[in-house]
Parts: C-alpha cells; sequence; structure tokens
C-alpha cells in the first residue's frame, strides 16, 4: 500500500485538526513519510487553501481527513443547563457564556462541497474519522483515485469500515491523543489499548491496518509493524514540531511536567478526546456525570471558556490534546523527527 503511495517510510504523520499545517505535512512527505492535514474543522474554501498550500510544498503523496460524525441534535434546554452550569468558570475571567450555542462543524456526510472539492484535487489518501460517508460518497472517491482509510476503535467498527469498501483502517488505541473515532459516543466502549487493537485488526479482518495511539520513537513503529500493522500513525509525536500552529503554552505544557498526566474527557467537545490534564479536564471531577450538549455543539462553548481565559492569561482551559506517550515528545522540525524516527526504526530492527 505505502509503494502505491510512493512513501518509504512506514511513519504517518496524524491528521490534528487546529494543530497539523500544510507546512508540517508537506515536511514530512517530503522526508518519506506521509503527511496529513486534518480539515474536519473547516469548510470546503479553508480545505482548498489548505490543499494549494500543501501542494506548494510537496510533489509526494499526502492525507486529507474529514470529520464524519453523526448530526448533532440541537436541545436547547440541555444546552442553556450547560451553559448556566459553566456560567461560574467565566465568571471568573470576567465574562458570560455565549448566549446560544452553535453546531461549529459540519459532518462531511453532508457536505456536498468538501465532497466536490476532494474529487477536483484529488489528494493520494483521504482519511475518515468518526464513522463512515453514505456508500455513493466512498464510491464517488474511489472511483476518482482517492486511497480511502478509516478509524476503527473497535473491531465492530474495523468490519463496517471493510465491509464498506475502504481501502486501510487506522486502529486508534485508547492511548491516543485527540477525540476517539468512536462512531457513536453514546455507546458502551471497551477502551482497547492499540496493541490489542492492531492485533485484533490484522488478525480478523483482510485490511492493511495502521497503528495509532501512544507511538512515540522508532522502537514504537518497529512495535506496531511486528503486531502485523503496515505503518504507524503518530499525532502527539509532532505537537513540538515549529511547523505546528500549536501555541506557546500548549508547547509549554507539552515539554513540561503536565505532560506525565492525560486525561479522557468529553467535557471540552462533547465527544471523548485525551488532553494533557489541566483546568478543563479537572472539571470532569466537578461535573459529576453530567452530559455537554453533542458534539460539536459543547465545543463552541469549550472554545469560548478558553478564549475568556486566555484573554486573562489563563492557560488552562485550552484543548490541548496530547495521547499518553507526551513525556516523550521531542520539540524539532518535522525533518529532523522523521529522519530520527527512521534511525530509530533501523535501529530497533536490527
Ligand atoms: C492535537 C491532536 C489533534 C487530532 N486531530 C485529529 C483529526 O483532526 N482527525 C483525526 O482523524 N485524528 C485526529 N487526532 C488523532 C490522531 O489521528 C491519532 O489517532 C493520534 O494522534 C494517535 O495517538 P498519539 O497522539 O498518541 O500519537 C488528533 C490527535 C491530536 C494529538
Amino acid at each position: 500500500m505505502l509503494d502505491r503511495l510512493g512513501v518509504t517510510l512506514p511513519i504517518v504523520q496524524a491528521p490534528m485538526a487546529g494543530v497539523s499545517t500544510p507546512a508540517l505535512a508537506a515536511e514530512v512527505s517530503n522526508a518519506g513519510g506521509l503527511g496529513s492535514i486534518g480539515v474536519g474543522a473547516t469548510d470546503a474554501g479553508g480545505a482548498r487553501a489548505m490543499i494549494e498550500a500543501l501542494r506548494a510544498g510537496t510533489g509526494r503523496a499526502f492525507n486529507v481527513n474529514l470529520f464524519v460524525h453523526g448530526a448533532a441534535k440541537a436541545d436547547p434546554v440541555r444546552e442553556a443547563a450547560w451553559l448556566a452550569w459553566l456560567a461560574p468558570f467565566f465568571a471568573e475571567f470576567g465574562a458570560e457564556p455565549p448566549r446560544q450555542l452553535r453546531t461549529i462543524y459540519r459532518s462531511f456526510a453532508e457536505d456536498a462541497e468538501m465532497l466536490a472539492l476532494l474529487l477536483e484535487t484529488r489528494p493520494a489518501v483521504v482519511s475518515l474519522h468518526f464513522g463512515l460517508p453514505p456508500e455513493g460518497v466512498i464510491r464517488a472517491l474511489k472511483s476518482a483515485g482517492i486511497m480511502l482509510w478509516a478509524t476503527a476503535t473497535s473491531l465492530d467498527e474495523a468490519r463496517r469500515i471493510e465491509a464498506s469498501g475502504i481501502d486501510a483502517i487506522v486502529a486508534q488505541g485508547i492511548e491516543a491523543g485527540g477525540h476517539r473515532g468512536v462512531f457513536d459516543p453514546a455507546a458502551p466502549d471497551d477502551g482497547l489499548g492499540t496493541m490489542a487493537l492492531t492485533r485484533l485488526l490484522v488478525r480478523r479482518t483482510r485490511l492493511p491496518v495502521i497503528a495509532a495511539g501512544g507511538i512515540m520513537d522508532g522502537a514504537g513503529i518497529a512495535a506496531a509493524l511486528d503486531l502485523g500493522a503496515v505503518a504507524a500513525q503518530l499525532g502527539t509525536a509532532f505537537i513540538a514540531c515549529p511547523e505546528s500552529a500549536a501555541d506557546a503554552a500548549y508547547r509549554e505544557a507539552l515539554t513540561g511536567p503536565g505532560a506525565d498526566h492525560t486525561r479522557l474527557t468529553a467535557l471540552i467537545s462533547g465527544r471523548p478526546a485525551r488532553a494533557l490534564a489541566n483546568r478543563f479536564t479537572a472539571l470532569e471531577a466537578k461535573a459529576q456525570g453530567r452530559l455537554p450538549p453533542d458534539y460539536p455543539i459543547a465545543y463552541d462553548a469549550g472554545k469560548a471558556l478558553h478564549a475568556a481565559a486566555k484573554a486573562k492569561g489563563e492557560h488552562g482551559f485550552g484543548a490541548q490534546w496530547a495521547g499518553q506517550g507526551a513525556p516523550l515528545s521531542r520539540a524539532m522540525p518535522a525533518a529532523e523527527l522523521v529522519a530520527t524516527l527512521a534511525r530509530e526504526l533501523a535501529d530497533a530492527r536490527g
């Protein structure tokens, strides 16, 4: 599969909406890995600009990633209750919560403009997170010669991916930073780790598997390959690269003692995601089972609270997504990081 893409290293830089940039992805693809951009948080116009910037930086294959979440159900009563609960935290920064919450991201499942853009620009790989689009969308992308990947966190999701005609599965373990790709956030979650999940999917599906979650160095990549994965997808490892869009506070938190602790929480966005432990994730103890509005409606409130806090110099309400391997993160240019990972991988494989 990687040969078909002209990718020489089994290293995928994870798509990270808001953090990965065209410059980061271009550096990774130029260094022999597969660079990715996440366009789940923007519209077709924003995605076009990112794809054009990436094409200007590399002639090699890259991956464009989309969110395929189920339609958010607006629930004014639940949203008002959530805003009322958050109000004291806003008040600490002399701010008020927004009066109303918006569905800030459109799902790719219902975004015809984004589909048209992908069919026109034809990135080598399109990867899907949170679920699968309608059959016709998958068929159209494949007919355009685009390779399709989708995230699975369980064998059941992987089977649905295989049945849909998708080309490869990203096995995302519970260790992973950022949002879990679970199809249905309300369903019970077994929280499988990267090792067990990768092995399950390699043995129980016929598709190539890309392992993701907690992989930070060449030894980790070698371990993923030993489990039968064709490549490893690393997100957290690339956040501290100068080419990422992470702000100074995020970088500081990631490379400081705080990186020793990550937490899974749905309070920030409405979907479970792993972040560095901070003031936002600590609200989990106070929420006492309170349910945030649906993703991405809750994220509108989360972003507003972060903005209010940041304006007063408090950075502890940022969505500082990171995986369990965060303490092993290294701040170095992406090309240097890929070369280091390749060297470590060669050493680990003897
Ligand atoms: C900051 C951040 C943002 C992320 N955003 C996305 C995204 O937009 N789309 C996606 O499919 N995965 C996203 N992920 C998850 C990654 O694809 C991948 O599963 C994860 O980074 C692997 O775990 P690791 O961070 O321990 O390497 C994100 C991860 C991080 C850390």
